[in-house]
């Protein structure tokens, strides 16, 4: 038995986002895309936007000291020419409640929800250039209104798999399929975009708010390659979806924010046109293709546990990402998402405890490591379903087995392991 400690003045806290929690998001783009996809609708989500006392109470009855949320664009914009204040304020009111309640808000500009006015004048989303410019006003009249009780910022939510979903695969609205030739426009302009608002929104953070800090929550997995000789493929997809964004941000970020929820297998590809000629073997993937065209095209998955996604659990690579992150750029970091979806069975308490004992190692061995998000506080939308249950309690706000394991280790500020 070991007693697993972490830094001083480490936050333990639970990410969340509008679209999958508040309920009712009618302007947002999601919400006719739902319909035309035939996805699972998201109707009332987590009731968050009603039940946010409920919500504290949660969080502090799990003795959690930071808390993610994001603000939905639409419902603070809900026209190109009017913001509401009254949305605002209620944003505000939440920031200033966790604060009261030595809760730190971490607030998300943009996590996937775009208003749907955004892509009636803009189809071309952010291919075009009005899109930057709007988002970069839409953040301003946040950050003035938020800017009294928030200190920390996360500009974009893995961009990289906004890119991808909404631009590569069609998977989000706008639903573009651009992904067969990356280096025309994905990277060019998609990315480089992105980058840019990200920079643009963190000097203008800085400006009207100078002590702010400024991040991203940046999707990482830990990757291996699929077979001997794919180490070249390894390096071809990190650099594409882990370090092209963050090698154009990283003057502008004062902590790194990462999400992690798995291992992933590369495979040299043998498909002409996938971006950076790696076939990378997440679930999503191999299902997309089918099981045998996947194997036949060199894909390899994990054989460790599948969480509810299908997404294999690895808890060493937590801490082999922060480590390796910390490292590389010398940003305090974030862990801004880890977790797993429960509705198979998977253990929460033993994938915390898994998860939390590495990233516990990477601290020991220099990381600076600021605080742990865990995804989510209660069962949301999860993009299309609510089948998988991400939650440490569920819709009715009751915990779920090891909510209680999360709980103490946030008032300890350790756990024997
Ligand atoms: C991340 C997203 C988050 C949620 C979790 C499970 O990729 O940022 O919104 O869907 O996965």
């Amino acid at each position: 038995m070991a007693i697993i400690t972490f830094p001083r003045g480490f936050l333990w806290g639970v990410s969340t986002s509008s679209y999958q929690n508040e309920g009712g998001n009618r302007g947002s783009a999601f919400w006719d895309w739902e319909a035309r996809r035939g996805w699972e609708r998201s109707a009332e989500a987590a009731r968050s936007w009603e039940l946010f006392d409920e919500d504290l109470r949660l969080l502090r009855e799990l003795n959690l000291t930071a808390c993610r949320f994001s603000v939905e664009w639409a419902r603070v914009q809900p026209a190109p020419d009017r913001f509401d204040e009254e949305a605002l304020a209620r944003y505000a009111a939440w920031a200033r409640r966790l604060a009261e309640h030595g809760i730190r808000p971490l607030v998300t500009l943009h996590h996937f929800s775009e208003p749907a006015w955004l892509l009636r004048l803009h189809p071309g989303g952010w291919l075009e250039a009005g899109v930057p410019e709007r988002f970069l006003r839409f953040a301003e009249r946040v950050a003035a209104a938020l800017g009294g009780a928030v200190a920390d910022w996360v500009v974009f939510n893995e961009p990289m798999v906004f890119l991808l979903f909404a631009y590569g695969l069609g998977h989000f609205p706008p639903g573009r399929r651009l992904l067969w030739r990356p280096q025309r426009t994905f990277q060019p302009v998609l990315l480089r975009g992105l980058i840019r608002a990200h920079n643009d929104c963190y000097r203008l953070i800085h400006r009207l708010q100078p002590g702010a800090r400024v991040g991203a929550a940046h999707h990482v997995s830990q990757l291996e390659p699929a077979r001997p000789g794919d180490e070249a493929a390894v390096a071809r997809w990190d650099r594409f979806m882990h370090r092209d964004f963050l090698d154009g941000t990283k003057d502008c970020l004062d902590f790194l924010g990462l999400n992690y929820y798995t291992r992933v297998f590369v495979s040299s590809s043998r498909l002409p046109g996938l971006p950076a000629a790696a076939l990378p073997g997440f679930a999503e993937v191999e299902k997309g293709l089918t099981r045998p065209l996947f194997r036949l095209l060199g894909g390899r998955r994990g054989g460790g546990p599948p969480g509810g996604t299908g997404w294999e659990i690895v808890p060493e690579g937590l801490g082999a990402v922060a480590l390796k992150y910390w490292e590389e750029y010398r940003k305090p970091v974030w862990i801004t998402e880890n977790g797993v979806a429960d509705e198979a069975g998977a253990d929460r308490e033993a994938f915390l405890r898994g998860h939390l004992a590495s990233l516990a190692r990477a601290a020991a061995q220099g990381a600076d490591l600021r605080g742990y998000l865990h995804w989510t506080l209660v069962d949301n939308y999860e993009w299309g379903t609510y089948r998988h249950r991400f939650g440490l309690c569920d819709r009715a706000r009751r915990p779920k087995p090891g909510a209680s394991f999360y709980a103490e280790t946030a008032r300890r500020g350790w756990f024997e392991g």
